[in-house]
């Protein structure tokens, strides 16, 4: 008899997951003769017991396709929405039970860095667990990339480059909002790629001031028209000052309540931050006594057909993660290490985020292209 595999997706969608489903599931079925059931909507299927099962017919012609087919949402087990009341409930043993019922060998999660949390706390209770790393933002810890970024790249690429023509056409101040969540590597990619004047990004808070001159400098060698290609977490000094209150405050505190009420007051920071760019646009436009528009990519990013290096990348990862499972190597997420696919162990993964070196190899070519980062 072959292994039992439950597979879900959660977090935010991005291109690439229904190819990393292809992956693992041809290579599981085919190869290792496994069986494959697949949890709807990430984890509130498993702790809700929803569930279809995955044959080559559900695998078949889903390569090129955006989204995933088993749907996803944002839920933790151990922190179910309860009703309408607001609270959450741990669902953890709804899990183990469903894991059990089913009597799966291994529970194979497709997410961001939520998910590999969610997944290190199910190792922790007892069950076995192989993850892949997906993302846009490119901020999964222990691999050098992740599906979806190669995509998100593309998209946000262009957009950079169309915002050209028509910012040059009106000598406007065009800032263009890129998501990336407290991560850069999205708002810098693309800003190196498309050429954008000044990219600001969460990693290096900027001055409003030097973000200002430089745009007067560009006016002042003829240029009248620039692009800021801006992260959604990227913040101001001030901005940046009162989150590294907050952090380290939460870093010191003693118990888990008073981490909590500084948690919460970082959550209600960063709810807040949502419209910072609408204030920067605003901001520009009077300093620098330009016309100045804002355009946020939002979910563009995230949606349509992956790139080819996506469908290759989520291929890869998702027959490496088939062979693992295979092979009883359990509590790990397949990382990318250069030409290599390797395992990483979840403990290491889990709580950590990638942001952008502050002398990363592209922040130092950006400003060597004459690019302001706002510091
Ligand atoms: O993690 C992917 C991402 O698209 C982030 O870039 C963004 O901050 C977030 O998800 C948006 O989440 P939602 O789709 O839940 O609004």
């Amino acid at each position: 008899m072959g292994k039992r595999i439950g597979l879900l997706t959660s977090g935010g969608d991005c291109p690439g997951l229904n190819a990393a489903l292809r992956g693992f599931g041809k290579a599981a079925l085919g190869r290792y003769g496994m069986e494959l059931i697949g949890f709807t909507d990430g984890f509130r299927g498993l702790v809700h017991d929803r569930y279809t099962k995955l044959g080559y017919q559900e695998l078949s012609g889903i390569l090129a396709d955006g989204g995933t087919i088993l749907g996803t949402s944002r839920d933790k087990p151990h922190k179910m929405p309860n009703g309408t009341s607001g609270k959450t409930r741990d669902m953890t043993e709804e899990v183990i039970d469903h894991y059990e019922r089913h009597k799966l060998d291994c529970l194979v999660c497709l997410g961001g860095g939520g998910t590999q949390k969610n997944a290190a706390r199910l190792q922790r209770v007892g069950l076995n667990v192989v993850t892949l790393p997906k993302t846009i933002d490119n901020d999964v810890a222990c691999t050098d990339t992740s599906f979806g970024f190669d995509t998100a790249l593309g998209i946000a690429t262009e957009a950079v480059d169309r915002l050209h023509s028509t910012a040059t056409s009106h000598n406007r101040v065009i800032v263009v909002e890129i998501m990336g969540h407290r991560a850069g590597w999205l708002a810098l990619g693309s800003g190196l790629a498309g050429g954008a004047d000044v990219i600001l990004i969460p990693e290096i808070p900027y001055d409003i001031e030097a973000v200002t001159q430089a745009i007067k400098e560009r006016a002042r060698f003829g240029k009248h028209f620039s692009i800021i290609a801006v992260a959604e977490g990227a913040m101001d000094r001030t901005q940046h000052a009162q989150v590294q209150k907050l952090v380290d405050a939460k870093n010191r505190a003693s118990g888990k309540e008073e981490r909590r009420v500084f948690s919460e007051q970082l959550d209600e920071f960063h709810r807040q931050h949502t419209n910072h760019t609408v204030r920067l646009t605003e901001q520009l436009s009077k300093r620098t006594e330009q016309e100045s528009r804002l355009t946020i990519l939002g979910h563009l990013l995230r949606g349509g057909t992956p790139s080819p290096r996506d469908r290759v990348l989520a291929t890869q990862l998702g027959t490496t993660a088939a062979a693992l499972v295979d092979a009883g190597q359990y509590g790990v997420m397949v990382a990318v290490r250069g030409d290599e696919l390797v395992p990483v162990p979840l403990v290491e993964v889990a709580s950590k985020k990638k942001l952008v070196p502050l002398e990363h190899a592209w922040v130092q070519t950006a400003r060597r292209v004459g690019a302001s980062f706002g510091d």
